[in-house]
């Protein structure tokens, strides 16, 4: 057991032990951040779901409390599965959550706290009525889950949306309520796309146009936009698009569809799924939090005695500057967590390059590092129009070399690199000399042990022009949370190092490019612990 004792994280929530998976109902409640998630209190498998509770002020170090949600009802006897939660005006909250029932249907049940005045929220009532919502006609009753935050029409009734299919048609159902207890099916779907499957976790929400603040969920009118998210049951993926809300239909259109939900950008590249976002009325801005999976085997889940973690909370604004991507970063309370910090200005790496970067521990870091490719060798490079994509079968990964990359970190090596986990930019040069940037994380070489996930992920980053290449990645024993471009694409990746692990990990600063030299300027901090633990003297 305590072999593997290194890969449980410092500074990321986690249950003390067994299994986790999705985030549920996070809100802000007199003065405490809630975070429910869904929880085997019994093994480090997926079963015997329920909600486990912790609070927090800062969304950084956290204190367990007792389950919130146990299955004790026909109704959820199965599993307490995802859920949202909704503030109402007068402060009260409401909680939707899925129930499995004795006959494993999907059915939406609703609670609310036992007592609103307790800020730790420690005791829930199920509603006598419950469940308040079966699968409609036409809906099979095993795709009929997790519905979200309620938001208000301009009626002034509430309204979720629902997930699920029709044939291979991920869809999102719409409902409006009064009182959370009786709810119409409104016709049609908020949206739907054909060969996307079951929507799981699906969350809508607004963004403003002018970016800044966050906004509440009901915001809408003039200088709003509407981003869809479903959760892919077929490719676990979290995929987004941003659109446009007709509040009167029940309707959200994508901006572009082309990149519609389910086919287009997504929130991440590497290990997140099952994300929910919230609206922190304490500081006027969307939070987003994303269940991150194991990728070791279940075996060595069962040895460790706990699986999954939840990603660093980030705030989810768009990108002012392309219109038509969202910006996701770490809150600023991770900032909190920095320690000592080291700078690197100017780190000069020729073609073929590997060069170290000389820290006292390199286990738990934040980097902030800016790149840039040789000005006159990008100029000099032939228009190539390559076909590249980080994860192609035959891609050689961060080993690969082109004319102008892979280039970037590597991080969690050993010494003599026999282990490593490249992030890295890829430039190719096409028609018009128009440059495309794809943003890489290669984990094939991250572990000499072989019952872990080797695949390398990716995406296309819009890198607009005069911007340098930026990343920012939070690394924390087994996970390494990438960030390009302020936020534009994020690729979380989970690692299981034999060798570069406690005083043997290393980081290094490579270039695969062939033609151009790369400059960088690192900034390092060593990352403090999070206080992660039982509330005291419950
Ligand atoms: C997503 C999910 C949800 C469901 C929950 C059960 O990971 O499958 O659709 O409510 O997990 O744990």
């Amino acid at each position: 057991n305590s072999m593997l004792s290194w890969q449980r994280t410092a500074f990321h929530f986690q249950p003390e032990k067994n299994w986790m998976n999705d985030p549920n109902g996070p809100l802000f409640y007199k003065g405490w951040y809630h975070f429910f998630y869904q929880y085997n209190p019994n093994a480090a498998v997926w079963g015997d779901i329920v909600w486990g509770h912790a609070v927090s002020r800062d969304l950084i170090h956290w204190l367990h409390l007792p389950l919130a949600m146990v299955a004790d009802q026909w109704y959820d006897v199965q599993g307490v599965w995802t859920g949202s939660a909704t503030i109402l005006p007068d402060g009260k909250v409401m909680m939707l959550y899925t129930g499995s029932t004795n006959e494993s249907v999907q059915v939406q049940n609703l609670a609310y706290p036992a007592d609103h005045d307790d800020p730790l929220l420690l005791d829930w009532v199920k509603h006598p009525g419950n469940p308040v919502l079966v699968p409609p006609p036409g809906i099979h009753h095993k795709d009929f889950r997790d519905p979200t935050t309620a938001w208000q029409t301009s009626e002034g009734k509430w309204r979720i949306t629902i997930g699920s299919k029709v044939n291979k048609t991920g869809i999102a159902l719409i409902y409006d309520t009064d009182d959370f207890v009786n709810f119409e099916l409104k016709d049609g779907f908020l949206h739907g796309v054909p060969g996307t499957g079951m929507w799981e976790c699906v969350d809508f929400y607004p963004v403003a146009v002018a970016g800044g603040d966050g906004l509440d969920t009901s915001a809408n009118g003039a200088g709003v936009r509407h981003v869809v998210k479903a959760s892919l049951d077929d490719d676990r993926h979290d995929y987004y698009a941003i659109g446009t809300y007709d509040e009167e239909a029940g309707k959200w259109y994508p901006d572009n569809p082309a990149i519609d939900v389910g086919i287009g950008i997504r929130y991440d590249y590497g290990i997140f799924y099952a994300s929910k976002t919230f609206f922190d009325q304490s500081k006027q801005r969307r939070i987003l939090w994303g269940w991150i999976g194991e990728w070791d085997s279940e075996a060595a889940d069962v040895r460790k005695g706990w699986a999954s973690l939840q990603g660093m909370p980030r705030t989810v604004v768009l990108d002012t500057k392309t219109g038509s991507n969202l910006l996701q970063w770490p809150v600023e309370e991770s900032e909190s967590l920095r320690l000592r910090s080291k700078e690197f200005k100017n780190v000069v790496a020729k073609p073929g390059a590997v060069v170290p970067i000389k820290l006292e521990a390199a286990t738990q870091l934040d980097i902030v590092a800016e790149l840039e490719l040789d000005k006159e060798a990008v100029d000099r490079v032939v228009e190539s129009d390559e076909e590249f994509k980080c994860s192609s079968s035959s891609s050689k990964g961060a080993a690969h070399r082109g004319a102008l990359g892979p280039f970037g970190l590597l991080v969690l090596s050993e010494e003599t690199l026999s282990e490593q986990t490249p992030v890295y930019f890829y430039v190719v040069k096409g028609k018009n000399a128009t440059l495309r940037t794809y943003f890489c994380a290669d984990q094939s070489r991250s572990s000499l042990a072989n019952d872990v996930n080797k695949q390398i992920y990716g995406s296309s980053v819009p890198v607009l022009k005069g911007e340098k290449f930026r990343v920012r990645m939070l690394v924390d024993h087994s996970i390494i949370e990438s960030f390009a471009q302020g936020g534009r694409s994020v690729i979380t990746s989970r690692v299981y190092p034999t060798k570069a692990i406690y005083g043997a990990a290393r980081l290094f600063l490579f270039n695969n490019a062939t033609e151009a030299g790369v400059t960088a300027s690192i900034k390092v901090w060593q990352m403090n612990s999070a206080f992660i633990r039982p509330f005291p003297n419950l």
